[in-house]
């Protein structure tokens, strides 16, 4: 989990982050070890952005990662930062048992589950009729 964190933590500090000058990075552990960083990448087209957890999943799942332990997520804030919507909805059709340590950079953490962050998802079997 230290090792998580401290890859978290130094992925954060590549985030491009001009307008809010808000860094968080992310460390996803793939189950069979491997561990894919990101950080937010930002944009004058604001909607465009890309958040730090999910530049890491795509990084990952590019990768040929399909099955994940869990997600560290860091960023300067007081208490430790949890993931957007839009991250827990795309984290959740990848990998819907992750568990989910947000931390700050003081060393602060909590930890979750994307099952509990975001209940009763929109996932494809909604698709049936
Ligand atoms: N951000 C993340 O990278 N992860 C989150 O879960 C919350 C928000 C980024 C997006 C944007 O670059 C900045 O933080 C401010 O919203």
């Amino acid at each position: 989990m230290k090792k998580l964190i401290a890859m978290a933590k130094a992925a954060r500090l590549k985030a491009y982050a001009p307008y809010s000058k808000f860094k968080v990075g992310a460390a996803l552990e793939a189950a069979d070890g491997r561990v894919f960083t990101g950080c937010n990448v930002e944009n004058a087209s604001y909607a465009a952005t890309c958040c730090a957890e999910r530049t890491a999943l795509y990084k990952a799942v590019s990768e040929g990662a399909r099955s994940f332990k869990r997600i560290v997520i860091v960023a300067d804030t007081k208490k430790p930062c949890p993931p957007c919507g839009i991250c827990r909805q795309v984290l959740v059709e990848i990998a819907p048992k992750l568990e989910v340590v947000m931390a700050n950079t003081h060393g602060c953490t909590s930890v979750t589950s994307i099952s509990e962050l975001i209940p009763n998802a929109f996932l494809a079997d909604r698709f049936k009729r």
